[in-house]
């Protein structure tokens, strides 16, 4: 998507240094553009925890990058040598967060190819540089996909409003920013933004990292789509008075049994959206499907986060990125980062095949080949 008028992704291979891999630093946005090295499997790990980079399909396509990065380093004397340090790099990038459901994939992903790619570790190597193009770039084209399915509902809104604004309503950063480009919740605002669509979003901050405030916010601007940034509590007034159209997110692991994990607070944006009669769509590529896990609630492993998340808040003062306390300062903190949406509140998820019922039977009609035992054919 765009940067200051320049097309960009938000992961790619050093142009000329095949050894280095490049990122978006995103703690520093909005207030700074800052492009950030990756050299070894350590550094991705870091920018994964520390979330330099963040939202599912990045998360997944930067663990990608970071098995090639340490099948770069890995021992050459044997292959079982070489294999045993990818399995702990892979071990390494697992723990770094729990939610997410790409990062497993990719990192099983990789490993399997690479294994298969062997004895030769010249071509195990080339594999995992290929396969970590191979998921960023299937990233990018899957969420372009979604997006035009998306658009689809956006313009029957428009349609029945006679071409007024259609209002949407995102929760965190399911943005090209949170994937390699265009996004998932907001593929489809993109698309119809580009097709002249008259779209306006409405922004929820999400507390306590404001990826919404900071992140969505900022790159909607970049493409020119109308926005407005509410805070968290906001939505539900919204939808009362009929200024919300629909509803779209993303998610960080959705069952196959339709169950969301996404940003915390997406749970209660769909409780006021089922009152209202709000559509509430979800928006994912399948590598955000989980299909070993049937009950979200109790199965989907919830990442908490340091404190220090909740209690200071992070701003721009004087040209300085500032962080400011925010809560007496002894008090104590929970900082749970995500909950999950059951699927009887998703209208709808959205995927790069289509849009189907948030229900078993839903999505294995979009994805037959996992459907006669989806822990197997994963
Ligand atoms: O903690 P983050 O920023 O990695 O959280 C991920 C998110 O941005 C959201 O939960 C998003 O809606 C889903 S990820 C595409």
């Amino acid at each position: 998507m765009n940067v200051n008028g320049k097309h960009r992704r938000t992961i790619w291979l050093h142009e000329s240094n095949p050894a280095i891999v490049q990122i978006i630093e995103q703690r520093f946005l909005p207030y700074r553009f800052v492009i950030e090295d990756l050299k070894t499997v350590e550094d991705v790990a870091v920018a994964i925890k520390d979330m330099h980079v963040r939202g599912a399909g990045l998360i997944g396509a930067t663990a990608g990058f970071g098995m090639y990065l340490a099948a770069l380093s890995a021992p050459r004397t044997s292959m079982q040598a070489f294999m045993a340090d990818l399995k702990n790099a892979g071990d390494r990038l697992r723990a770094t967060r729990p939610t997410a459901v790409n990062l497993e994939w990719a990192v099983k992903r990789q490993l399997a190819a690479i294994e298969q790619a062997g004895p030769d570790i010249e071509v195990m190597i080339e594999t995992a540089l290929h396969v970590a193009q191979t998921i960023a770039d299937e990233d990018a084209e899957y969420c372009r996909r979604l997006g035009e399915h998306g658009k689809a509902i956006i313009k029957e809104i428009s349609a029945k409003k006679g071409g007024a604004p259609v209002n949407v309503l995102t929760h965190c950063n399911a943005g090209w920013l949170a994937f390699v480009d265009y996004g998932s919740a907001t593929a489809p605002i993109y698309a119809a933004h580009d097709d002249g669509i008259d779209v306006h979003v409405w922004v929820d901050e999400t507390r306590p990292r404001n990826q919404g405030a900071r992140l969505t916010a900022w790159e909607l601007g970049q493409h020119g789509v109308p926005h407005t940034v509410i805070a968290d509590n906001v939505g539900g007034h919204l939808m009362q008075h009929g200024q919300v159209d629909m509803v779209i997110v993303g998610t960080d692991r959705t069952l196959y049994t339709g169950d969301v994990a996404n940003k915390i607070g997406t749970y209660l944006k769909a409780l006021a959206a089922h009152d209202n009669g709000v559509p509430f769509y979800v928006a994912l590529p399948s590598s955000s499907f989980d299909w070993e896990k049937r009950d979200g609630v109790k199965d989907i492993p919830i990442e908490q986060r340091d404190a220090t998340e909740v209690k200071y808040m992070q701003g721009l003062h004087n040209d300085e990125i500032v962080e400011v306390l925010l809560t007496p300062e002894n008090s104590a903190v929970a900082n749970y980062a995500f909950d999950v949406t059951p699927a009887r509140l998703v209208t709808g998820l959205i995927t790069e095949r289509g849009i189907c019922p948030a229900s078993e039977a839903g999505v294995l009609a979009l994805f037959p080949e996992k459907r006669n035992n989806p822990q197997e054919s994963k």
